[in-house]
């Protein structure tokens, strides 16, 4: 638990410095750490912080080649209350 916990904090420092190099000045990037069922988690924190607009991948690292959409964000798309941006 402790090495994944690890792992994934540099996974998302990793994507916050690539964000910041991106991004301009006055755009403020967080990263969060939830535990649970992914879709329900990005769904849940959506609504709790009345997000405008959720943008995520159509596949992740653990699909099966072929499928349009993964689990994740075939259950995000189908349950959000805001508009999903799908980046293939
Ligand atoms: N654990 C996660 N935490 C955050 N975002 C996730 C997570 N899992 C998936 N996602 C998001 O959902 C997108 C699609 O991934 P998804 O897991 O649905 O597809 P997959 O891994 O190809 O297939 P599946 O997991 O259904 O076998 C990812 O690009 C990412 O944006
Ligand atoms: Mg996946």
């Amino acid at each position: 638990m402790q090495e994944m916990k690890s792992s994934t904090n540099k996974l998302l420092d990793d994507a916050a410095e690539t964000l910041h190099q991106a991004a301009n000045e006055s755009v403020e990037i967080n990263t969060i750490i939830k535990e649970g069922d992914p879709a329900d988690q990005i769904l849940r924190y959506a609504k709790d912080h009345a997000i405008d607009v959720i943008v995520i991948g159509s596949r992740g690292l653990d699909g099966v080649k072929g499928l349009m959409l993964g689990s994740v964000s075939h259950k995000v798309s189908q349950l959000s209350d805001c508009p999903v941006l799908i980046v293939h």
